[in-house]
């Protein structure tokens, strides 16, 4: 087993670009899964960032922006989406998503999210509501975002952010990773350990954290989202494709061994096969606040 190097923020992040760049493709083509998985979730959202026609609203972390159409069907024609992304492949998914789903009120920016402010078109006190959808948790520095989301919202703004909750609700997150790790010849990872997929699922943590970017009436939600799908070798094909944390830490292996890790995930997660099919339990938590 070999040491994981010191953990460096701009190398983490700049790899964390890399890797999505990478899975764009992949998170794309599995976007109506996605949009299954995620659908009463981002609905519950939006409710909570209080979308509403005719405002402007910033799509952090928009990916291939399955949201980002949710959130242009809501602000209508008089509102405004600004969907950013730290990859550049992913957020071109973004914008085509939305030009052939007719929106012609989302726009797309590539920008760091711990900085995305500093863009010229990112001005102070631009925007009615700020979500950030499964975004926050790989930030090296998550209290940077959210003070970067705090000076771009208006005063009395909303905000909603989901995450991944706490590890023992998210097994197949956790098996993944150890799994993964061990493959790799890693020693185990603290699951909070920043950047992280579940990183931000620490009891009270995000709550901290919006409160110091000065946040006010911050209330998190829990809320079960189930993968339901017809097998685990539906739900690995998903991981394979798009799961860039898991790509990240099996980079370094050869073929053969990153199969010999995909086996033994594959076995793992067979615990979770259903009379008539697979369900891998998720929580994610809704973390909603106000600008004052
Ligand atoms: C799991 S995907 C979620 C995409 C989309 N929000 C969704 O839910 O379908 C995570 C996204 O976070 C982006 N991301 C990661 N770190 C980022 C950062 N520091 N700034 C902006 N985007 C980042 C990745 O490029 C990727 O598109």
């Amino acid at each position: 087993m070999t040491d994981e190097p010191a953990f460096d923020p701009q190398l983490f992040k700049a790899a964390t670009g890399r890797q999505w760049q990478e899975a764009a493709q992949g998170w794309n083509d599995h976007g109506p899964m996605i949009r299954a998985w995620l659908k009463d979730a981002t609905q519950a959202m939006l409710d909570m960032a209080g979308i509403a026609p005719s405002q402007r609203v910033l799509d952090v972390a928009a990916g291939a922006g399955d949201q980002t159409l949710d959130i242009a069907a809501r602000v209508g024609p008089h509102g405004h989406v600004l969907a950013t992304d730290l990859s550049p492949a992913i957020l071109a998914f973004a914008r085509r998503n939305a030009e052939r789903a007719g929106y012609r009120n989302v726009e797309t920016l590539v920008g760091d999210g711990e900085t995305l402010d500093d863009a010229a078109s990112i001005g102070p006190q631009t925007f009615d509501a700020v979500v950030c959808r499964l975004g926050l948790m790989f930030f090296p520095d998550p209290l940077a975002g959210l003070r970067a989301f705090h000076r771009a919202l208006k005063p009395a703004g909303r905000i909603c952010t989901m995450v991944f909750g706490a590890p023992q609700n998210n097994p197949c997150i956790a098996i993944l990773v150890s799994t993964a790790l061990k493959h790799a010849g890693l020693p185990p990872r603290d699951p909070y350990q920043p950047g992280g997929l579940l990183s931000l699922g620490k009891p009270g943590l995000i709550e901290g954290l919006f409160a110091q970017a000065g946040f006010a009436e911050v209330a998190t939600t829990k809320m079960s989202a189930p993968f339901r799908l017809a097998s685990v070798a539906d739900y690995l094909g998903f991981v394979r494709a798009s799961a860039s944390p898991i790509q990240q830490i099996l980079g370094g292996l050869d073929d053969d061994a990153k199969q010999a890790a995909w086996n033994e995930i594959k076995q793992k997660l067979k615990a979770f096969d259903t009379a008539t099919g697979w369900e891998g339990p998720n929580e994610l938590l809704l973390t909603a606040a106000r600008r004052i």
